[in-house]
C-alpha cells in the first residue's frame, strides 16, 4: 500500500505534516517525530515580531542612541543564526524534509533572511502571515495586497517551493487563494488557527483562550478544502485545524487535500500517536481496496460529487428547522 503524496513538489513518505509549534523547534524532536512516522515538518515560525521585540528590549537597556542600529542588526542576525542552525542541524540529522516557517506581518526589508532559509538546506518555505485588521481608515482589500507583496517579494529571493498559510477570515477564500498562486504560492494552508484572548470573570483578568483544537473543528477546513481543491487548479493544499485522528486524515483527503498537518494532537499524546492515525489510514484504505491515496483523493470535493451545494449549505435555519 503507498501513501505516498507529493506536496510543493517534494515527494512526502506519507502525507502527515507536523506543524510549525514548539512540536518541531529541536533537532531531538524532530527526530522522534520522524523516527514516529511522519511524512514532513514545518519548523516552529521565526517570528518578525520575535526579531524586533527581542532588539527592542535590549535597546532599552542601552542608554546611547550609536547603539540603536548595532543592536538591531545583531539581535536580528542573533535570532537568524539560531534558527538557520535549526535548520542544517535538522538537515543534518533526519531524512523526511523539513520546510522552514517564517511568521511575517510585514514586507519589509528583513524578508532578505529567506535567502539564508534557503542556503541552510530548507526544503520549502511556509509563510505563517496574519496581519489583524484592526484599522477603521483601511479597506479590507489593503490588508489582502500586504500578503501579495510578501509572496512578490519572496519568490524574488528564493527558488524553494512557497506555501502560506492562512486564517479562515477572509471574504472570498478561493479567489484570495487563486491570487497567491497568481504571485507564486505553490500551495496553501488551510487554515492557522491563532491565539485568542479570554476573560476570567472573577478575576476580571485576561486569560488565553483555548490553546488546543478539537477535533470538531475540522468542520472549518473540510468545507474549503472541498472547494478551493476543486475550482484552483495547480496549487496544493494542506489541510490543517482540528485534525485529530486517522479519519480525519481520510476526509481531508477525500475532500481533495494534498496533505495534512497536525498539532494540538500530537501535544496531548505524544509523537507516537502519528502511528495510530496513520494505521488508522491504512486500515480503512484497506477496508475500502485502495492502494494509493491518489485513488481518492479528492473523490468528495466540489467538482466530484452530484449535489456540490452540500459544501455551500451554511444556514442552520433552512435545513435544520425542525431542530428546536
Ligand atoms: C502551542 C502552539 C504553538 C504554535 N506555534 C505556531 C508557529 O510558530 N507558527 C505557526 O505557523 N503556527 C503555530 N501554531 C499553530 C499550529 O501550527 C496549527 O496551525 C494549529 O494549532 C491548528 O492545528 P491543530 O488543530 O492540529 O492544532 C501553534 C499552535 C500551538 C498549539
Amino acid at each position: 500500500m503507498k501513501l505516498t503524496t507529493n506536496y510543493l513538489g517534494i515527494e512526502l513518505k506519507n502525507p502527515l505534516i507536523i506543524s510549525s509549534s514548539g512540536l518541531t523547534n529541536t533537532v531531538k524532536k524532530i527526530k522522534k517525530l520522524e523516527n514516529a512516522g511522519a511524512g514532513a515538518v514545518v519548523l516552529k515560525s521565526l517570528f518578525e515580531e520575535q526579531i524586533n521585540r527581542d532588539a527592542i528590549s535590549m535597546l532599552k537597556e542601552a542608554n546611547y542612541p550609536e547603539a540603536e542600529d548595532y543592536i538591531l542588526n545583531y539581535t536580528r542576525n542573533n535570532t537568524v543564526e539560531k534558527y538557520l542552525k535549526l535548520i542544517e542541524e535538522t538537515k543534518d540529522s533526519v531524512d523526511i524534509p523539513i520546510m522552514a516557517s517564517i511568521n511575517c506581518i510585514s514586507s519589509k526589508e528583513w524578508i532578505s533572511f529567506a535567502k539564508n532559509i534557503q542556503d541552510a538546506g530548507a526544503d520549502a518555505l511556509e509563510l505563517n502571515v496574519f496581519i489583524l485588521p484592526d484599522n477603521i481608515h483601511e479597506n479590507g482589500y489593503l490588508y489582502e495586497q500586504l500578503y501579495d507583496d510578501i509572496l512578490v517579494n519572496m519568490t524574488q529571493k528564493v527558488t524553494i517551493p512557497i506555501s502560506v498559510k492562512i486564517g479562515q477570515n477572509f471574504t472570498n477564500i478561493p479567489a484570495f487563494v487563486k491570487n497567491l498562486k497568481g504571485r507564486g504560492a505553490r500551495g496553501v494552508v488551510l487554515f492557522n488557527r491563532f491565539y485568542a484572548p479570554d476573560i476570567d470573570v472573577d478575576t476580571m483578568t485576561f486569560t488565553s483562550g483555548e490553546v488546543f483544537s478539537n477535533p470538531s473543528d475540522l468542520r472549518y477546513s473540510l468545507r474549503w478544502v472541498g472547494i478551493v481543491s476543486s475550482l484552483i487548479k495547480n496549487i496544493d493544499i494542506c489541510a490543517s485545524t482540528g485534525v485529530h485522528n486517522g479519519i480525519s486524515v481520510v476526509k481531508q483527503l477525500l475532500a481533495g487535500a494534498t496533505a495534512v498537518q497536525v498539532c494540538s494532537v500530537l501535544y496531548q499524546n505524544g509523537p507516537e500517536y502519528i502511528r495510530t492515525m496513520l494505521s488508522d489510514l491504512e486500515e480503512w484504505m484497506k477496508k475500502y481496496n485502495f492502494d494509493s491515496i491518489d485513488e481518492f483523493r479528492g473523490r468528495m470535493s466540489y467538482k466530484n460529487i452530484p449535489d456540490p451545494t452540500i459544501f455551500e449549505r451554511a444556514q442552520f435555519m433552512k435545513y435544520f428547522s425542525s431542530i428546536q
